[in-house]
């Protein structure tokens, strides 16, 4: 299997968990195991490497990542399911505290040019952007086609506002609920053309492609990374021991903001430690050698009390 995926903050996410061999590591976006490649070797063959991930791709990726230290004595236990259940999933395993817990948010390389789903508007695909595979993918599920065909254009033009900070979030959902009066909008291309449609010409040859803003938006919303996050960060330091950290790599400004208020609620609560005073972000050379990593912001914590 081949790994296009470069892990961002490698080093400075998997140093700053401190992590001490034996130790229970909890990945809640394990993607391609980049980080927990790394973290197997810090808590060496008597640890215990926990992996999260919607993704039925993703946790094929990290088996075969996690094979040779699995050989050695290492234990993994990898979990199809998304880390804001990591209470349930970790009692269903009786697991009590944990640690380390990780999140590198957002979603993989990987995914993003092989998932078939939806992720690229440089690939005309279905408009899924659901991080869950199509086998497990049920009626139920929303899904970016459905968003953009039944949503109320204010409800649209909100999420692609809030979610993609899109200056022309207002114009974009009327062209699209003016066009799907005509035809459903079923694939990245039509919607692409259509973001088009909607914003100026100088708006096409800016650094960041039009439809940017707009497909984080419905890929933010379509997997409710937002309340998975919220849940997710307080049930994951619930579960830390004293001394357990968290680190969380956030891609954006609203992800940021949430991490940043939840840690400082901690730290003013004298239940944790904030590790860096400013997110720590990554440095030129590896933005240059990885350009993903351009909006990278970490942040750790550690738990002082129960
Ligand atoms: C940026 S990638 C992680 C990459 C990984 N750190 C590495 O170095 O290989 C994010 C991963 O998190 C997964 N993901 C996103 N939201 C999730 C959630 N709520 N629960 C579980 N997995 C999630 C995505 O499917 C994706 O595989």
């Amino acid at each position: 299997m081949e790994y296009i995926h470069t892990t961002v903050l490698l080093h400075e996410s998997i140093e700053g968990l401190n992590l001490r061999p034996g130790a229970i590591y909890v990945d809640g976006t394990l993607g391609s195991a980049g980080h927990a490649l790394l973290a197997a070797q810090k808590i060496g063959t008597k640890g215990h490497v926990i992996g999260f991930d919607r993704d039925a791709g993703a946790l094929a990726r990290s088996t075969e990542r996690l094979a040779n230290a699995v050989a050695k004595g290492l234990t993994v236990t990898l979990i199809q399911d998304s880390y804001r259940n990591i209470a349930t999933k970790l009692d269903e395993k009786g697991i009590g505290h944990i640690d380390a817990f990780m999140l590198d948010l957002g979603l993989s390389s990987d995914q993003f040019e092989t998932s078939g789903r939806g992720f690229s508007f440089k690939r005309d695909e279905p408009l899924l952007m659901t991080f869950k595979d199509a086998a497990t993918l049920t009626p139920e599920d929303l899904t970016a086609k459905e968003i953009v065909n039944t949503w109320d254009e204010s409800n649209i033009a909100d999420i692609i506002y809030g979610y993609g900070e899109e200056r022309y979030a207002r114009r974009i959902a009327r062209v699209l609920c003016e066009a799907r009066k005509e035809k459903e909008i079923a694939t990245t291309f039509e919607l692409v053309e259509l973001i088009k449609k909607a914003t100026p010409r100088s708006y096409h040859v800016g650094r960041i492609h039009p439809a940017t803003r707009t497909f984080q938006a419905l890929r933010i919303t379509v997997n409710d990374e937002i309340g998975a996050l919220k849940q997710g960060i307080a049930a994951g330091f619930d579960r830390l021991s004293v001394g357990g950290r968290m680190a969380v790599i956030s891609f954006h400004s609203l992800e940021d903001r949430i991490v940043k208020n939840f840690f400082r609620e901690k730290s003013d609560e004298g239940k944790g430690t904030l590790m860096m005073k400013k997110p720590l972000v990554p440095s030129d050379a590896e933005i240059m050698h990885n350009p993903r990593a351009r909006s990278a912001k970490l942040r750790i914590i550690e738990k002082i009390v129960m």
